[in-house]
């Protein structure tokens, strides 16, 4: 990512436990914490990729092991940051699998497995970040959803599903963690990593599914790339792991360039651009 950062010392003095790290989004919010004062775990379970991110982004960061769907992960790794970095005060809960498929054609397992890394993954990290947190007199959670969440669609049982419960798990735990000082937030991002699709581009995702003509949200998609878009993401989560957001909790917000804010509808006022 190539953009001059104004905002250097915004997650200065932070310790940022970030999920799903080792690429994708997660990869460019590691940067981005890092370039902004922030210390941060990479966490995944791709060591080939997080490995030489971590070395990449020097002192500051370091590449950890962790499978968000295991009790025991998690319980290595928050004293392992803690050790090395002190006391964990942001986590982003971002790993996340997509599967694509009808109901008839979804396994139970298949609808586990999704739940498993996209939902039980955050609610097992919330649980084991949240003694830190409270040693820390505070912290802040951001989770990373969909607008699949606000906005399902043929095909997105279990992904949906699994970030619809995101959005749920993110509004309980604003209501226990407060009285802590730990505000939880939710993001809805409407693009991500191309490399999340790949597996399915072909199969359940068709060459019309992809057609950006047929993009439905309110700002022209030519005239914002998907690389820009995952900046807004970045900067986004950086905010609400931030200072700069002490009244923001138990929220959803889309970062999707209006697509589900409502749709026009032709022949009524407002459907043309004025032209004087
Ligand atoms: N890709 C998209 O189009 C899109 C759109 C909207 C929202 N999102 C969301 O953005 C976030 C980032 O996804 P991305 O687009 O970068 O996709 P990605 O597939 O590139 O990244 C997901 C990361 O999660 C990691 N991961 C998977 N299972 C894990 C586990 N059990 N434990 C630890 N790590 C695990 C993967 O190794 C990978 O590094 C996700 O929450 C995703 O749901 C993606």
């Amino acid at each position: 990512m190539n953009k001059q950062f104004d905002n250097k010392d915004r997650l200065k003095g932070k310790v940022a436990v970030i999920t799903g790290a080792a690429r994708g989004v997660g990869a460019e919010l590691a940067r981005y914490f890092v370039q902004s004062g922030a210390r941060v775990v990479i966490a995944d379970i791709l060591d080939d990729r997080g490995e030489p991110l971590a070395e990449e982004l020097g002192d500051a960061a370091y590449f950890q092991h962790l499978d968000v769907t295991s009790e025991d992960d998690w319980e290595a790794a928050i004293p392992e940051a803690e050790s090395r970095f002190g006391v964990v005060n942001v986590l982003v809960n971002n790993a996340a699998i997509l599967h694509l498929a009808t109901i008839a054609d979804t396994s139970a397992d298949d609808f586990r497995r999704v739940l498993d890394v996209n939902l039980v993954g955050p609610m097992l990290g919330i649980r084991a970040v949240t003694p830190a947190m409270r040693r820390a007199g505070g912290g802040s959670i951001v989770n990373v959803a969909s607008i699949d969440a606000f906005d399902p669609h043929n095909g997105s049982v279990c992904y949906a599903s699994s970030k619809w419960g995101l959005r749920c798990l993110t509004r309980v735990a604003a209501i226990e963690l407060g009285m802590y000082g730990i505000r939880v937030n939710v993001v809805l991002p409407s693009v991500g990593s191309n490399e999340m699709l790949f597996p399915f581009i072909g199969t359940a995702i068709r060459a019309e599914a992809m057609d950006l003509d047929a993009d439905p949200s309110l700002i022209p998609t030519d005239r914002l790339l998907r690389e820009e878009q995952i900046i807004d993401v970045v900067r986004f989560v950086s905010f609400l792991a931030s200072d700069e957001s002490p009244s923001c909790t138990g929220a959803d917000y889309p970062i999707d360039r209006g697509q589900t804010a409502g749709h026009m509808i032709l022949g009524l006022p407002g459907d043309q651009p004025i032209t004087e």
